[in-house]
């Protein structure tokens, strides 16, 4: 039993959002193109961060594209994401004033000048005081795996405990790995490889509102779950 000292409850310290939903959303809204979906869900990323940031979150981790999206998607809607991501995140990284971006994925998955220009948002980005990490062309074991393969390059002799926090340490995103809650939209019940190793402890709290709608009071809902739950893991 622990004291009622211990069973005070913080909010999350790590947020990950898997965003999903846009096209669903754009058919039901009765859009034309489901790009359309793809646009409404990056704006609102910009208002779900507000929100986050006035709840005194300051380490983010968000899914935009699996390296599986990439390899199986249509080519046409792939291309349309691309120029997204390119013209959206560098604005918008020298629009915030607290955010350091964070890239995990396979930047080679990428067009170069898309590629280059999320390079260059990250350095903008540097030495700011929250942490945004982006998955874009991420594949969980692609990034454990390369992890690993630069400590054996670097020919580190570690064991154990030592050898897992190496491998995290080298996992690419934000200083703190550890996710502690985990927000999927749009109501699937998945996680579709959405950095397993660093939600190992992590509360999931599904929503059935599809990306877009997904509004300020059901984030609060999900904090609140995360709460509850984290209080009853405590009693
Ligand atoms: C999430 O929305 C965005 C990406 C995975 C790029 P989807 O495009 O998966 O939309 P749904 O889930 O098919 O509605
Ligand atoms: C997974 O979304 C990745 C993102 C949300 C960015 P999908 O909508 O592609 O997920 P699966 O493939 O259906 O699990
Ligand atoms: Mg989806």
């Amino acid at each position: 039993m622990k004291s009622s000292a211990s069973t005070v409850v913080e909010m999350p310290r790590h947020v990950g959002l898997i965003m999903d939903g846009n096209r669903r959303w754009a058919r039901a809204a009765g859009l034309a193109r489901v790009s359309e979906g793809h646009r409404a869900g990056a704006d609102h990323l910009e208002d779900v961060l507000g929100w986050l940031t006035e709840r005194g979150i300051q380490h983010v981790s968000v899914y935009v594209l699996s390296a599986d999206n990439i390899r199986k998607r249509d080519a046409d809607e792939v291309a349309y994401l691309f120029r997204l991501i390119e013209s959206v995140v560098p604005v918008q990284a020298r629009q915030w004033s607290d955010w350091q971006l964070h890239i995990a994925g396979d930047l080679a998955l990428l067009p170069e000048s898309c590629a280059t220009a999320l390079r260059d948002a990250v350095e903008v980005t540097r030495n700011r005081r929250s942490h945004l990490t982006l998955a874009i062309g991420y594949d969980p074991k692609e990034a454990v795996r390369d992890a690993v393969r630069g400590l054996l390059a670097e020919g580190v002799d570690v064991e154990d405990d030592a050898l897992v926090a190496a491998i995290s340490d080298r996992l690419p995103g934000g200083p703190i790995k550890d996710i502690d809650l985990v927000v999927r939209t749009s109501g699937e019940h998945r996680i579709s490889g959405f950095f397993p190793w660093q939600s190992q402890h992590a509360e999931i709290v599904f929503s059935d509102k599809m990306w877009p709608s997904f509004a300020e009071k059901d984030l609060d809902a999900a904090l609140a779950e995360y709460t509850r739950r984290r209080r009853a893991a405590a009693s």
